[in-house]
């Protein structure tokens, strides 16, 4: 009995890094794999390349339905929900829970800590600082101001 409170103990201290990543050691490496056997084929994780479904860069903290240039079913773009970790979590178990009449054909994850890696890697889709989530239109010279290492202005 005495293991206990040293237990409780390290779970106080571990419950902020649980919320953020929804599970225990949520591993986006794994996920990263779990994307390509499950959403690859109708998914892209790059930047506005849409397949069957939306690009799903930059998906967690976007707006449901507001990936440009896709045509989404009314149900999802008119869903009006935030896809946090969280909402996510709970749409990819059962997607025609969480956004009724969605079009995605997808009968849901329910491997919890499956999902958790794959929410894991979903939230590394994000551009780094404040590059542009789509590619930037070529753009003519600002007055003194070099190029950005890095930058393309194709
Ligand atoms: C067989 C194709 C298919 C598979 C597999 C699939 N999806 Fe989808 N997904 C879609 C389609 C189509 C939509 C658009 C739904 C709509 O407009 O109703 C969509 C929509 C979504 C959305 C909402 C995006 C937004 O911008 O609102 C998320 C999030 C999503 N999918 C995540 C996933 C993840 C993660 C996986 C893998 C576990 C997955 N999907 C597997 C086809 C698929």
């Amino acid at each position: 009995m005495r293991a206990l409170p040293r237990l409780l103990g390290v779970a106080a201290l571990l419950a902020p890094i649980a919320v953020i990543s929804l599970a225990h050691a949520a591993d986006p490496a794994a996920g990263k794999q779990v994307f390509q056997q499950q959403c690859a084929i109708c998914h892209a994780d790059k930047p506005g390349v849409n397949k069957i479904g939306p690009s799903l860069f930059g998906v967690v903290g976007r707006h449901t339905g507001s990936e440009p240039g896709y045509s989404y079913s009314v149900a999802n773009k008119n869903a009006n929900i935030v896809w946090t970790a969280s909402v996510l979590d709970a749409y990819l178990d059962h997607p025609q829970k969480i956004v009724p009449g969605t079009k995605m054909p997808y009968g849901g994850l329910h491997n919890a800590t499956k999902r958790a890696n794959l929410i894991a890697f979903l939230e590394t889709l994000k551009a780094p600082g404040a590059v542009a989530t789509t590619p930037a239109p070529a753009k003519p010279h600002v007055l003194g101001q070099t190029a950005a290492p890095g930058a393309t202005n194709g």
